[in-house]
């Protein structure tokens, strides 16, 4: 199987389990947007298309994907889902829900049983933003271009920060 990376071809899929979620999903694409990694983006709920879930992680690997972040919500079982099938590294984004405004999701997603893990970030967008951030370095480990990028957005970061507030 040929394992390195194919120009033009995503790095990363984000997938997300109903439209309702791409509202703070769509924060992790602007920043793979920012930092020039080439990422698809598709909605694969477990319960509702679950033959959608089996066919594409099935075939991630297949495809040269390095990491896969998932957002859901509620019981939030897609990302282990994606886990159990795949042996791609998945970042859970827990989606803010109406009612458990999060914790919910939070929960299902960083309480994976050993055996198949699931990194968690934070709910919502700030979690929709750091599962881009972590996915990034993980991919900066093996690739030049992409930990520049990184370096630079971190110390943009730091430079924005004030010493003093106004
Ligand atoms: C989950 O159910 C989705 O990830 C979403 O966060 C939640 C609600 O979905 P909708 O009812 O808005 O389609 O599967």
């Amino acid at each position: 199987m040929n394992k390195m990376p194919q120009k033009n071809k995503p790095l990363v899929s984000i997938i997300m389990g109903s439209q309702s979620d791409y509202e703070t999903m769509k924060y992790t694409e602007n920043v793979f947007k920012s930092l020039k990694i080439k990422f698809e983006t598709k909605i694969i709920s477990a319960h509702r298309t679950p033959n959608r879930l089996f066919e594409f992680a099935l075939a991630a690997e297949r495809n040269n994907i390095s990491v896969i972040i998932a957002g859901a919500g509620g019981s939030a079982h897609l990302p282990g889902m994606v886990a159990a099938i795949s042996p791609i590294p998945v970042i859970g984004v827990p989606i803010e829900s109406k009612k458990l405004k999060g914790l919910d999701s939070l929960l299902s997603i960083v309480q994976m049983p050993k055996g198949i893990p699931v990194g968690s970030v934070a709910i919502g967008k700030d979690g929709a933003i750091n599962a881009a951030l972590y996915a990034a370095s993980i991919l900066a480990v093996s690739d030049k271009k992409i930990k520049s990028r990184l370096n630079q957005l971190r110390s943009k970061q730091t430079k924005s920060v004030k010493k003093k507030p106004k």
